[in-house]
């Protein structure tokens, strides 16, 4: 006897099965059945596809007027993190730019201050309640990042509370390194500083799946960048960088150059750099959630790099400064809309290829896979990017255990 069906589905969304991310062209190819069926068993997708009456299950659950698609997959977050910047607002009202307010020692670096100051528990409540937050939203996939600790002992903290939340709430969650994320106050040179953040990988190894850096003006340049990747890749981890988010300094390239499963950010990126994704399975993850909270007019170019035939990601990049949003629908709709993404591209972005830029198993539902599923208040796959900035969200199962049911009634 199964487990759970899913009848009726209004619009059943189900990305391919792939053992590269999709690029260019089949960004747009989405498999979408009018009238579905997922039936699942052990917590894994038995079948999915058409209406079908052939399987029995103990639980059924009517679709008639619901798309179903794969949980979503955050690619890029900065979850676990201390306190909050909310005064950040009225210097960027005062036209400071975000480079203006770090290099004053706010921005990333205030956050490195509450982030030390915070016990391990705290930054645990606070992440906890984050990582719910998604998980209503309809993510069961999230990378964590550290980078707020900038010294051993804080930044295996923030390592920790990432672990133990993927060990409580056993979902799919991918640990990155990111000691390079900006030079703090007590650091002697950017060298320096560097070179301490080099010969921590050894000590985050057992915690974090990838290594990642903050590549900009101010921060670390494309040749400590390289050097930085090189380190560690020496050291077993794979690569991911923060690259040309604000100037043109050649992150793309470099990321591609050194093989890295991802580069983040691109908004600058420049056409040389993004004609080498063709060749690449470096996979671009897009955070315009980001420019639209930075106020900025240009976003990362999504159209160029797929008719390059590039493989894009959409992530969150939640952050208490430059993306303080965990909400990975309204950045679906921020995609569509400034990146000019179709549906198809953007559902394709943020479960499949999202989860090749994570390397996790995750981001479709054909038969084999585990059944992480979404079912939306909505009538079709395109509503969801339409209708902004709220929660579409009615039904989350988690390996075929229904762990979000949302009831609109009041009491
Ligand atoms: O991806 N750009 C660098 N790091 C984060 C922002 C972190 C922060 O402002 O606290 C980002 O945008
Ligand atoms: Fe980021």
């Amino acid at each position: 006897m199964n487990d759970l069906i899913i009848q009726n589905i209004k619009q059943l969304v189900l990305p391919k099965s792939t053992e590269r991310p999709l690029k260019g062209a089949e960004l747009d190819e989405l498999t979408i059945v009018e009238n579905g069926t997922v039936v699942v068993k052990d917590g894994k997708v038995v079948y999915s596809g058409p209406y079908t009456k052939d399987y029995e299950a103990t639980e059924v659950i009517d679709a008639s007027h619901h798309v179903v698609s794969p949980a979503l997959v955050d690619a890029h977050t900065h979850l676990v993190h201390g306190g909050s910047r909310e005064h950040e607002m009225s210097l960027k009202r005062q036209g400071l730019s975000y480079l203006e307010i770090l290099e004053r020692g706010g921005g990333i670096l205030s956050t490195v201050e509450a982030t030390r100051t915070a016990t391990e528990d705290e930054l645990f409540a606070k992440a906890e309640h984050d990582l719910l937050t998604m998980i209503h939203h309809g993510v069961l996939a999230v990378e964590s990042k550290s980078g707020y600790g900038l010294d051993k002992d804080n930044e295996l903290k923030q390592l920790h509370v990432s672990r133990r939340l993927q060990e409580k709430y056993g979902i799919d969650m991918r640990h990155t390194f990111l000691g390079p994320h900006a030079v703090p106050k007590e650091a002697t040179s950017n060298e320096a500083f560097l070179q301490q953040m080099i010969d921590l990988l050894p000590d985050v190894k057992e915690l974090a799946d990838f290594a990642d850096i903050f590549c900009e003006t101010g921060v670390f340049t494309i040749e400590e960048s390289r050097r930085y990747m090189q380190a560690a890749k020496d050291q077993g981890f794979r690569v991911k960088i923060h690259a040309d988010e604000i100037d043109p300094l050649g992150g793309l390239g470099l990321a591609i150059d050194e093989a890295a499963i991802s580069a983040d950010h691109l908004v600058a990126a420049s056409d040389e750099d993004k004609a080498k994704l063709a060749d690449s399975d470096t996979v671009a993850v897009l955070l315009p959630g980001t420019t639209f909270y930075l106020g900025k007019n240009d976003y990362a170019d999504a159209r160029g790099m797929l008719e390059n035939n590039g493989a894009i990601a959409i992530a969150t990049d939640f952050n208490p400064g430059s993306c303080v949003t965990n909400n990975l629908q309204m950045v679906m709709a921020i995609a569509a809309l400034k990146l000019k993404l179709s549906p198809n591209e953007v559902w394709n972005a943020v479960t499949v290829n999202a989860a090749k830029a994570i390397d996790v198993d995750a981001g479709t539902i054909n038969e084999g896979d585990k059944a992480n599923i979404v079912i939306w208040h909505a009538p079709n796959h395109e509503y969801i990017p339409y209708h902004y900035g709220i929660n579409h969200v009615d039904t989350v199962i988690h390996e075929g255990r229904v762990i979000v049911k949302r009831d609109l009634t009041l009491k």
